[in-house]
C-alpha cells in the first residue's frame, strides 16, 4: 500500500483577549497533536489573522489563512466562553473562508472560568461549523476553572488533561482520515 501524506491539523486559538488563558490550552493541543505520528500541526492565533472591522466575511479573505484551511484534513478550535458565546473575533475570523472547510473533520476545547469547561459556547459555537461544512466529532474538552490549570509560565497543573487531549485527539484524527478518504475517493452524488 502506499504511504499516505501526513494529515494537516491547524489549532485555532479563538481569542485576542489581553492575558488570554486559552493560550495554554492552545498550545497543550498543539504540543500533544505535534506528537502524533503523520500529522502536522500550526497554531492559527486569531490575534495575528489580518481582519478588518468594516468588512465581513469571504471578501476579506486573507490568502494565507485561506491556504491552510484549503489544506487541512481537520482543525481544532480553542475557544473561550464569553457571555455563554464564542468571541466575535474568532467569529469574524471563521467566516472568511467558506469551501474551504467543506468535509473536514473539527473540534471543539471550551474554556471557561466558570466549572463547565465551556460546554455552552461548544453548544453554541457546533451550528456555525455545520453551517461552514466542518464535521464535528463527538469529543470535546473542557477546561473548566482554567485559572487552576495552569501556573504563570503555562504548565499544565492537572496532568488528567493530557489524557483527556488524546482522547480527543484520537477521535479528530479518525474523523479526519476517514474524510480524507472520503474528499479523495468518493464522488459527490
Ligand atoms: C467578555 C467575557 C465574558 C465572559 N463570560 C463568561 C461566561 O459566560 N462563563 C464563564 O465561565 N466565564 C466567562 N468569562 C471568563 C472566561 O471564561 C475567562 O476569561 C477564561 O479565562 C477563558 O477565557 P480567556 O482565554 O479569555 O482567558 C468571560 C470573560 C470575558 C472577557
Amino acid at each position: 500500500m502506499p504511504a499516505e501524506h501526513s494529515l494537516f491539523i491547524p489549532i485555532i486559538l479563538g481569542t485576542t483577549r489581553q492575558g488570554r488563558e486559552s493560550e495554554h490550552v492552545a498550545h497543550l493541543v498543539f504540543e500533544q497533536a505535534k506528537k502524533r505520528a503523520g500529522v502536522d500541526v500550526e497554531l492559527v492565533d486569531v490575534r495575528e489573522l489580518p481582519m478588518r472591522l468594516d468588512d465581513a466575511g469571504e471578501q476579506m479573505k486573507d490568502p494565507k489563512f485561506s491556504a491552510t484551511i484549503e489544506r487541512c484534513d481537520g482543525l481544532v478550535i480553542v475557544t473561550p466562553e464569553y457571555n455563554h458565546g464564542y468571541p466575535g473575533l474568532l467569529k469574524h475570523a471563521l467566516d472568511m473562508n467558506l469551501k474551504e472547510y467543506i468535509h473536514k473533520a473539527v473540534g471543539i476545547c471550551g474554556v471557561s472560568a466558570g466549572a463547565v469547561g465551556g460546554a455552552r459556547v461548544i453548544e453554541n459555537l457546533l451550528p456555525v461549523l455545520r453551517e461552514l461544512g466542518l464535521v464535528t466529532i463527538f469529543e470535546d474538552v473542557n477546561f473548566g476553572k482554567v485559572g487552576t490549570l495552569f501556573d504563570e509560565r503555562g504548565r499544565l497543573l492537572d496532568e488528567n488533561y493530557v489524557r483527556r487531549v488524546d482522547k480527543f485527539l484520537d477521535e479528530l484524527i479518525w474523523m479526519a482520515r476517514v474524510l480524507r478518504h472520503g474528499r479523495e475517493n468518493i464522488a459527490p452524488v
